[in-house]
């Protein structure tokens, strides 16, 4: 509660209290989300005990914007838990969006195709997932006034912004598809036999974030969204080997269509 505080207090601070409405955190690939916003921008590794993010293609900054007239937390890239943080600090960040007074939050990530119904390029709207991490962000002391011990799961992907996100795709002529993410730790790709595996378990992309992020905005009661932007084939599912940098560069042509449909949500919401 004390780290809480401070890590508050120094937000509020920049941003002269705004209370924020909505939070994005954003994947790979989605930095041109804020390429025609302005605003107050704070970067992670002076926020106290915000952690910091070390991948490649992402920004590591906190953008406090309005969209549409909507006060917004945009998350320039994310904390993994594969960069050796624990799942507290890669959750952390939706604790405190909690606090400024977010209702919304829209989750967005990089995934892989287990099967060809999805093509690269396509964007899916996270209908549910499965936490195949091995661990969950809510082990450990329960503070009862943030949440419940045994958070409900099943409305974790709030079905009304479902209904938005998809009535919002068709406006915009969007090919929205539907599935369920499947998380692993990372920071290794999937062998071809996992992501057979992976496939008959239910899932359509395999990733390696977001569920830590939805298992917590959800106990939060904060209503939820998720997509994945397809980048790639999973292995084994086509013949090409995996790398970043295409993960990455088809990320951002999605990204594009992504960023629509969610400015577009966020007017309607
Ligand atoms: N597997 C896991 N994570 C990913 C992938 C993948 O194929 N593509 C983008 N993130």
């Amino acid at each position: 509660m004390k780290k809480i505080k401070e890590t508050l207090d120094y937000i509020n601070s920049k941003t002269n209290n705004l209370d924020a409405e909505l939070a994005i955190i954003l994947g790979s690939g989605l930095g041109c989300f804020c390429d025609d916003l302005d605003g107050i921008r704070i970067k992670y590794d002076e926020i106290p005990h915000f952690g910091e993010s070390s991948v490649k293609g992402h920004k590591g900054e906190l953008l406090f914007c309005e969209i549409e007239g909507k006060n917004c937390i945009i998350m320039q890239g994310r904390f993994h838990y594969y960069e050796g943080n624990s799942l507290a600090t890669t959750t952390y960040p939706i604790k405190i969006f909690k606090k400024l007074g977010i209702k919304t939050l829209f989750i967005t990530n990089a995934a892989g195709a287990t099967h060809q119904k999805l093509n690269v390029g396509d964007i899916m709207l996270m209908t549910d997932h499965i936490n195949f991490m091995g661990t969950n962000p809510l082990i450990g002391k329960n503070d009862e006034s943030l949440g419940e011990r045994f958070p409900d799961m099943s409305n974790c992907y709030t079905k009304s912004l479902q209904e938005l996100a998809k009535k919002c795709a068709n406006e915009l002529n969007i090919d929205l598809k539907e599935g369920v993410y499947l998380a692993t730790t990372g920071p290794s790709y999937e062998t071809a036999a996992e992501v057979r595996a992976f496939k008959m378990l239910g899932a359509d992309v395999v990733g390696m974030s977001s569920v830590p992020e939805a298992i917590v905005s959800n106990y939060l009661k904060i209503n939820t969204v998720g997509f994945s932007t397809v980048t790639n084939y999973a292995t084994g599912v086509s013949e090409n080997k995996l790398n970043h940098q295409e993960v990455i560069d088809v990320g951002k042509v999605a990204g594009e269509k992504l960023s629509k449909l969610i400015k577009l949500m966020i007017k309607e919401i």
